[in-house]
């Protein structure tokens, strides 16, 4: 998902359509070799993520939703963790059933798991303590369809279904620091910004991903 603008070249991976076919595919794959298949941004993505969480000392019984789910495997790891109120939302219908699968394999029947829009959640998607977003807004920001308008909405959901003083944790290859405050900048304050990788290149340092902490104002 590479870009730099305000506003993307459109792509398959903004499509619905496109997340179908790949977790139909990944499901096979699961139920053939039992293999997950991708991580999102690699498993540091995940790590730095539960170590933000565990360093809050926030309960292990605070609702934590992970928005654009896909495979799961990020709260198998919460879960692994400890954390006992989970949920994972995705509007593509094989993405919530291969995380059904990965999830009954691991034993952890307790996480919830629902196909929904975060775009058009219905109004029990609420009073969440956290919320993670790890490539799903920069899925959204690649739609073919008016992608302004569905980070809008976005932005507007996520304030609805996070409580009052509620943290988003937001992982991103798409947008930077800057722009990231800028799009959540109603309603969201920037609370801290997780190390991520750095590269080099012609005398230039720079980040591939950016992963940030907002906390919603109150
Ligand atoms: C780049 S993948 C990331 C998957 C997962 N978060 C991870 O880190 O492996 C983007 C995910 O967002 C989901 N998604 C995209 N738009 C969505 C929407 N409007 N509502 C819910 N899920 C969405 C896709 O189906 C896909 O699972």
């Amino acid at each position: 998902m590479g870009g730099r603008e305000d506003e993307f070249e459109p792509s398959a991976l903004g499509t619905k359509e496109h997340w179908d076919a790949t977790y139909e595919q990944e499901l096979k794959i699961f139920k053939e070799s039992g293999d997950a298949g991708e991580i999102w941004f690699g498993e540091e993505s995940m790590a730095r993520l539960i170590r933000w969480i565990e360093k809050q000392k926030i309960p292990l019984d605070s609702s934590v939703l992970d928005i654009g789910t896909g495979n799961g495997v990020l709260l198998v790891e919460l879960a692994k963790s400890g954390y006992t109120n989970l949920t994972g939302i995705d509007y593509s219908l094989s993405a919530v059933q291969l995380s059904k699968n990965v999830i009954e394999k691991e034993g952890l029947p307790h996480v919830k798991l629902q196909v929904k829009d975060i775009l058009n959640p219905s109004d029990e998607l609420s009073d969440f303590q956290i919320c993670i977003d790890k490539g799903t807004f920069d899925a959204i920001s690649l739609n073919p369809e008016n992608a302004a308008e569905k980070r809008k909405r976005y932005v507007k959901t996520l304030n609805r279904v996070l409580r009052p003083g509620g943290f988003f944790l937001i992982t991103s290859c798409n947008w930077t620091r800057e722009e990231l405050c800028k799009e959540f900048s109603e309603g969201f304050l920037l609370l801290e910004e997780l190390p991520t990788p750095t590269f080099c290149f012609g005398g230039r340092t720079g980040n591939t991903v950016t992963a940030l902490v907002f906390q919603q104002k109150t």
